[in-house]
């Protein structure tokens, strides 16, 4: 029987990010972000949803700490808004903003949680988006590397466990590229995909500047890390030449060759820049060897995967769509695909020859349709399925011997799920917003479990 134990030190956690969860958005000095922006302008979001109270965590914060120690977690991953920080994005220090995240991360270490700060999840200062269209400007970079600065010289001496940025494509490709309806995220849609890939090249470098300014600011040594949801090639079988078309599938399944490969190796894939021709961004001397920082660790963000096979063709692979019936969760983007997980692991350390480099799973959870029984329970058993197919997955990556060091779950709160409002719940804590109520689901039970057995139970 496989008992599915992990090593011990294997790092249990789970996540949250700073707009999702916050609330409290003009407190203490915080000016907007684009997200309250976009969220405030009618249509973007559904239902007409703002992160104005969220899960008003920025007061419950000392609750939701117990509900952590009470799950078991020994480390949490949230992140730090910007515009608490640097209200106008750039100059004066908003020092009320530093102290809410010194007495939440005060409050996780005397609890014994290890904090985990993402210095940039997507809520970036309006005011940079006003004076020069945030990342379609290569000074976003450098605002940001000295935000980071700020932070770090302040906060450095209690957190030592850092990411640069959360999920590049998401905010640069999703705000700036796509001009759909409703549109998906914050972000002055662009005509040319240049322009779009520029977007993605001037967060590289805030990446980059970033792991600079937190190596330069830190009083004691850290671990720096990315955080990334590359697109994950499945093999539909895993025989020697699906598994071939997987790597080869790897550097040209759209934004990868353009964000993590540059990121982890130096270099744009060559492949992708053939096929962008003249629309491939403008890379100035000496941004390949700043955007190629060592880097501690790699987050890994994994919800899904697509399927590839071995085909006769100039690329030799297929990708395949998905049967109408294929199992999804509550998202459309959402198929179930627990051996992405795996997968992505080894794509890293095998396909971009990163076997060195430490990953942890950042993210990785399902939006379920949650509902409140007469007792008052929450008996998601669909996520407990998801969940545990994917620590499985996890946990065969472990066994091969591949430097998977932790898991997130996201999330630890139903949360302000981007363009999707409260309509879509990804917690293992249910919240009910008119009363701010927290209600445990069976799925923080389960993980509370495996996490005391250190094993998937
Ligand atoms: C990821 C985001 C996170 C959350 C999940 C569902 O792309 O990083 O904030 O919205 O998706």
């Amino acid at each position: 029987m496989v008992s599915y134990q992990f090593p011990s030190g294997f790092q249990w956690g789970a996540a949250t990010a700073a707009y999702q969860i916050e609330g409290a958005i003009a407190a203490d000095g915080r000016r907007p972000s684009v997200w309250d922006t976009f969220s405030e302008t009618p249509g973007r979001v559904l239902n007409g949803d703002t992160g104005a109270i969220a899960c008003d965590h920025y007061h419950c914060y000392d609750d939701d700490v117990k509900r952590m120690v009470d799950l078991g977690i020994r480390h949490y991953r949230f992140s730090i808004a910007w515009p608490r920080i640097i209200p106008e994005g750039r100059g004066a220090v908003n020092e009320a903003g530093i102290d809410f995240y010194r007495r939440l991360v005060d409050c996780l270490r005397d609890h014994g949680i290890t904090p985990h700060a993402t210095l940039f999840h997507w809520d970036s200062p309006q005011a940079l988006e006003d004076a020069y269209g945030s990342w379609r400007d290569r000074q976003m970079a450098y605002d940001f590397a000295d935000y980071v600065t700020a932070v770090v010289q302040r906060l450095g001496d209690r957190i030592t466990h850092w990411m640069t940025l959360n999920e590049i494509a998401c905010f640069t490709h999703l705000g700036y590229g796509v001009n759909q309806v409703p549109p998906h995220a914050p972000g002055t849609v662009v005509s040319q995909p240049k322009d779009v890939w520029q977007t993605s090249h001037h967060a590289l470098l805030a990446h980059g500047l970033g792991c600079q300014a937190i190596r330069a600011a830190s009083p004691q040594p850290c671990s720096i890390a990315l955080v990334d949801n590359f697109f994950v090639p499945v093999p539909i079988s895993e025989t020697p030449e699906h598994i071939a078309a997987c790597q080869k599938a790897f550097s040209r399944l759209h934004s990868n060759g353009g964000i993590i490969q540059p990121a982890l190796t130096g270099q744009y894939s060559p492949a992708l820049l053939e096929q962008l021709g003249d629309q491939a961004p403008d890379i100035q001397a000496g941004d390949l060897a700043i955007i190629h920082q060592p880097i501690d660790a790699l987050g890994i963000n994994i919800y899904s995967g697509m399927y590839v096979r071995a085909a006769d063709t100039d690329q030799g692979y297929d990708v395949l769509d998905f049967p109408s019936g294929y199992p999804r969760m509550h998202m459309p983007w959402l198929q179930v695909i627990p051996d992405a997980l795996y997968w992505s692991i080894r794509h890293i350390s095998d396909t971009l020859d990163r076997p060195d480099l430490q990953l942890f799973i950042s993210e990785n959870g399902c939006a379920a349709q949650d509902q409140v029984t007469d007792q008052g329970e929450v008996i998601d058993s669909d996520r407990i399925l998801y969940l545990r197919e994917h620590l499985r997955a996890a946990h065969r990556a472990v066994q091969e011997g591949y430097p998977l060091t932790g898991y997130f779950v996201w999330s630890l709160l139903d949360n302000f799920e981007w363009a999707w409002g409260y309509d879509r719940r990804f917690g293992i804590i249910y919240v009910d917003y008119a009363s701010q109520t927290r209600i445990p689901k069976a799925s923080y039970y389960w993980y509370a479990d495996c996490i005391s057995q250190n094993r998937v139970v």
